[in-house]
């Protein structure tokens, strides 16, 4: 079944708690969390003491995105603040296995994000040791940019290396997703989509996202 995780990295800061709660009630299935540290990526949010004040408003999934530098260092904070599934850049982990293997003993389901320039074959080796990849399909950082195409022939690649060997991991994609280019990402073989802009900067959140299933269910009868 396609998740769909609206990204709070558009929503009103000031009114966080509110904000998810809302797009809670009109069905969204997991929350994407952006956590920029100014270092890896241009940009600064939010870290654990956030997290955990938002904890209480919602039962549903904290997806936790790491953009930042050496996520080793904070893994156990994200855990113990309530996040469900943390995933790591790649490209931010000079011993990715290690730190897939420390954000499953801190008790969540793990990921490893790649960049738009960064092979699919990154991951080849540390496949059983995740739950899930995410593919950005923008560079991280800001939200409301374009999606880059190049995205979509990385995620049937992923799709063909998961399904070949009979594992269940899930792919994740991040960037530019909307109701015009969510059906190629689905058709790829994509099983959550993420959108930010999409979501919340329509007026009405639940009827974006019911547009973006809709999307979804017309791709896939086409494939
Ligand atoms: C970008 C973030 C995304 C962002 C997506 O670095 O990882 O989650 O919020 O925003 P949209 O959906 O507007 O491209
Ligand atoms: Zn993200």
């Amino acid at each position: 079944m396609a998740l769909i995780a609206p990204s709070i990295l558009s929503a009103d800061f000031a009114r966080m708690g509110e904000e998810i709660k809302e797009i809670t009630a009109v069905g969204a299935d997991w929350i994407h969390i952006d956590v920029m540290d100014g270092h890896f990526v241009p940009n600064i949010t939010l870290g654990p003491p956030v997290i955990k004040c938002l904890r209480s408003y919602t039962p549903l999934t904290f997806d936790v995105h790491l953009m930042i530098s050496q996520p080793e260092r904070y893994i156990d904070d994200f855990a113990a603040a309530g996040a469900q599934m943390i995933t790591v850049q790649a490209e931010a982990c000079i011993h990715l296995h290690r730190v897939l293997e420390q954000i499953r003993q801190a008790g969540c389901q793990a990921g490893a994000v790649l960049n738009p320039a960064t092979p699919p074959d990154e991951v080849e080796y540390v496949l059983e040791y995740l739950d899930m990849v995410l593919v950005m399909s923008v560079n991280p950082g800001f939200g409301g940019q374009s999606f880059i195409p190049a995205a979509l022939p990385k995620i049937r690649r992923l799709r063909e290396m998961i399904d070949s060997r009979g594992l269940k991991v899930k792919i994740e994609v991040d960037g530019g997703i909307n109701a015009k280019t969510i059906g190629a990402v689905a058709q790829a073989g994509a099983d959550v989509f993420v959108a930010g802009t999409a979501i919340f900067g329509a007026k009405d959140y639940g009827q974006a996202i019911k547009e973006l299933r809709q999307q979804i269910d017309k791709a896939l009868k086409g494939k």
